[in-house]
């Protein structure tokens, strides 16, 4: 890459295109042109640039749109807009929705070169105070949200990107993957740190209650409604309104939501009074929205106004690289709390808690070393101070290919494993095999046979 900064230019004619591209090599920089958006997207997927340079009217979409798309992908890099028929309403909102500059063409190339140059020099700036930051913080963690995964580096690197903007943001993933505690990290890095963070389980109330529940109700609005009661989105004004578990609002309230995502205004229930509010919205889900939307299930409107950054939590399962981390992170944590330090995990304990699939993800993990700093002997954890399951687990190695085959069956690969271990353990002598399985020598020959063992060990010359 150029030291100057790598710019991506977007235009459908080849011709401005080509000398643009000559001008800015000229000058140093690292460019690569594309005469779509589509073709521009893909170009942002495989490397990454300080500046998007496009043209408003492209053949397949708009650079308005474009913009948008860099904003919730790409929120580090710098996006210039160009047009030939500039108003200057249009540079108002370009401007609004976050682009670096507006310029209308043909563009004079010092004044270009100038928008560019400074726009780069932003960015290095910008990339040097992150790494600073970075520098002073832990290595591998937001807050106390820690992981050394790529997917998760991404998640923290857009959450630092975005986390002092309004910009809505929904988070996926599993049951015990963080979401909650992200939410909360991103309001403490936000300008709204010292305004409210307020949460609502959008599952664990009635559509009727959650109504009131988040815009309020005025007295007498229905039976029991004895008083005045401000809602979630009045009490989160000037902070942030984490909407956990938004798959289960229903469709009249999905409606209500997307106004007062959209416009921070709504009407209490009972009252038509308009009330209006200054919220960040941050909302949750464990199930797949965008699936949901294939269904029919969630509003494509609504699904499209609260997904402009969309952090995407991985299961534990697949970041098991994770586990030691976070075992002995809480492992600290617990023996401060109860009194009981640990000096850390043997391997055996450590290798059992890797294999694991922890279906409760961190939630689950987080559990299970608790239990074993109240409950461990040692000053060390071991393997037997793990529940069964996980100990089971380890043992019998991974069940999630089991495929529905009969018990007796199913248990024919582990059980020749099993022999052939024993065997070679005794030195495929049979008496002493016999003896350390616990079962008669006859036994012993009988699924020999059956497994093909006395072949092997025929061959073997045993
Ligand atoms: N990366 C992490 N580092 C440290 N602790 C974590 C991490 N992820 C999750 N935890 C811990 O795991 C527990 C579960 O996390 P959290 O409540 O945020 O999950 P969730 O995704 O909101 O789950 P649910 O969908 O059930 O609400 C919390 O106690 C949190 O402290
Ligand atoms: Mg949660």
């Amino acid at each position: 890459m150029s030291s100057k900064g790598s710019i991506l230019t977007v235009d459908d004619d080849a011709v401005i295109l080509g000398s643009l591209c000559d001008l800015l090599r000229r000058k140093g920089y690292a460019v690569t042109a594309m005469h779509s958006a589509a073709m521009a997207k893909k170009a942002l997927g495989q490397q990454r640039f300080s500046v998007v340079l496009t043209d408003v009217n492209l053949q397949d979409g708009n650079g308005f749109e474009l913009l948008d798309y860099v904003r919730a992908h790409y929120p580090q890099t710098t996006v210039i807009l160009t047009t030939h028929h500039g108003t200057i309403q249009s540079a108002v909102e370009a401007i609004k929705k976050g682009a670096y500059d507006y310029l209308t063409k043909p563009t004079v190339d010092d004044d270009l070169l100038l928008t560019i140059e400074r726009a780069c020099r932003q960015q290095a700036m910008m990339d040097e105070n992150r790494q600073l930051r970075r520098q002073l913080e832990h290595r591998y963690s937001l807050d106390n949200v820690i992981s050394q995964d790529y997917k998760m580096a991404r998640v923290f690197e857009l959450i630092e990107a975005v986390a002092d903007s309004k910009t809505t943001i929904l988070m996926t993933g599993p049951s015990g993957t963080g979401k909650s505690m992200l939410a909360r990290a991103i309001h403490y890095r936000s300008s709204r740190r010292n305004g409210p963070f307020v949460e609502v389980s959008c599952g664990a109330l009635p559509e009727s209650l959650l109504e009131s529940e988040l815009f309020g109700h005025v007295k007498g609005a229905f039976t029991g409604a004895v008083r005045d009661k401000e809602g979630k989105f009045l009490a989160a004004n000037k902070g942030t309104l984490f909407l956990d578990e938004i798959s289960t609002a229903s469709p009249a309230m999905q409606v209500k939501l997307l106004r007062a995502i959209q416009e921070k205004q709504f009407e209490p229930v009972g009252s038509n009074k308009t009330v209006s509010v200054d919220v960040r919205v941050i909302l949750a889900t464990n199930v797949d929205l965008a699936e949901m939307v294939r269904k029919g299930q969630f509003r494509e409107d609504l699904y499209y106004r609260i997904n402009v950054v969309g952090l995407v939590l991985p299961p534990l399962a697949e970041r098991t690289g994770d586990v030691p981390l976070l075992a002995e992170r809480f492992l600290a944590y617990y023996g401060a709390l109860h009194g009981r330090i640990k000096s850390g995990f043997t391997d055996k304990a450590m290798a059992c808690l890797q294999k694991y699939p922890w279906p409760g993800n961190v939630r689950e993990l987080e559990n299970v070393v608790e239990r074993t700093v109240l409950l461990g002997k040692g000053p060390l954890v071991d393997v037997q101070d793990l529940p069964s399951v996980i100990r089971e687990r380890a043992e019998t190695g991974d069940l999630r290919h089991y495929r529905g085959q009969s018990l007796k069956k199913a248990l024919e690969g582990p059980e020749r494993a099993i022999l052939r271990a024993a065997l070679e353990a005794n030195a495929w002598n049979r008496q002493e095999t016999a003896k350390a399985l616990d079962i008669n020598r006859t036994t012993l020959y009988k699924k020999m046979k059956r497994y093909g063992l006395e072949k092997e060990a025929a061959r073997l010359g045993l």
